[in-house]
């Protein structure tokens, strides 16, 4: 695993460095499973360099993973709403959807869906069964049974990103495995079905920089469900109380040791990528000022930084037609795509009539 992700950090590096000379040549898919509003993890884990990239003219598809969903939740009632709240988000954060820039729920691109199933035949139920993300969320989630759908959504996710020839998946290392699969799956489509002239291309990760971003306990994941985030949609007001019961600790001189201090580090480091200033700077500005300053210079910065992205977002709930319509035209550019790989697929399987 770690030979894998140091040649993933190498790797990334080249393209990263490529993605700026050539933004062309690329086209960046990712996705998120409607099952909230974003936080600010997401903000400053994956939502900025998702704007960045687009900004600098590579071809991206943000996928709303809405089948997704099913394979470890129970509740479907609010999808649709989620769904929505996502596209919110966003745009608020500043992606500009155009014709290169896209954003659509994977259910509603069944030419692409139908790659499932010659997709399915190239994989081992035993490859299935051991990938350690997989494990992770049946672990996480609790399920008493385990539908197939759990088991299958990684092949699935291939589909998202090799319907569109999807050749760079920014990812942080919990998705690493699913992007194997879905190199494994491209390898062995290709030798198989059109070994002089392979359809899909195997697609590489971009590793995330953004150091992990902790919830306000700052021990465990920034996550909704763990009562622990910042929400983009919060108030000023919820922002500053949500940071006030944020947990520190017992010495009241603030360095910057995320070792020893995680807490205050997270808090620190939460400053740093609204400020760009370093979190050890910070840390020495703060100094005896102990952790009353730290909360407040974080819930200035924070709420600061969000200011402009939280007003957008209002204007943008007051216009669910223009949300929709969004979606539409973007799943409408995805199935254009999706319907001309599925006429090459089936050329190269023999399967044409
Ligand atoms: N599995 C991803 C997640 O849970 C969501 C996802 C679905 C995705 N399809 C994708 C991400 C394709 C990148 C590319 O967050």
């Amino acid at each position: 695993m770690s030979d894998t992700y140091q040649a993933a950090v190498e790797t990334s590096k080249k393209i990263e460095a490529d993605l700026q000379v050539n933004p062309k040549k690329y086209r960046v898919l990712t996705g998120d499973r409607p099952t909230g509003r974003l936080h600010i993890g997401h903000y400053f884990g994956s939502l900025q360099n998702r704007v960045r990239l687009s900004k600098m003219g590579v071809p991206t598809s943000i996928l709303i993973a809405d089948y997704q969903v099913l394979t470890d939740h129970d509740a479907f009632s609010e999808i649709s709403q989620n769904t929505k709240q996502l596209v919110i988000d966003y745009l608020a954060a500043g992606i500009e959807p155009n014709d290169d820039v896209i954003i659509y729920p994977h259910s509603y691109v069944p030419e692409a869906n139908q790659l499932m199933i010659p997709f399915l035949t190239l994989v081992s139920n035993a490859e299935l069964n051991r990938n350690p993300t997989v494990k992770e969320e049946i672990q996480a989630a609790g399920l008493k049974s385990v539908n197939a759908g759990m088991y299958t959504y990684p092949v699935h996710q291939a589909v998202d990103i090799l319907y569109c020839k999807g050749n760079v998946v920014p990812v942080g290392k919990d998705q690493l495995p699913h992007l194997e699969l879905t190199r494994l799956i491209a390898r062995r489509f290709n030798e198989k079905f059109s070994p002089d002239n392979p359809v899909f291309p195997e697609p590489q990760a971009l590793l995330s920089k953004t150091p992990h971003i902790m919830g306000l306990d700052g021990t465990q994941k920034m996550s909704k469900s763990r009562g622990n985030a910042i929400m983009l949609c919060a108030t000023e007001d919820e922002t500053a109380k949500l940071i006030k019961k944020a947990k520190t600790d017992g010495e009241r001189f603030i360095t910057y040791d995320p070792e020893n201090r995680p807490e205050v580090a997270n808090l620190l480091m939460l400053i740093s990528l609204c400020t760009d200033e370093t979190p050890e700077a910070i840390a020495a500005k703060i100094g005896d000022g102990g952790g009353g300053m730290l909360k407040n210079m974080l819930t200035e910065s924070l709420n600061e930084k969000l200011r402009p992205l939280r007003e957008e977002r209002k204007r943008l709930e007051a216009a669910p037609d223009y949300i929709r319509q969004v979606l539409l035209n973007g799943a409408e550019k995805a199935r254009e795509m999706a319907v001309e790989t599925l006429k090459e697929v089936r050329h190269v399987m023999n399967m044409e009539i």
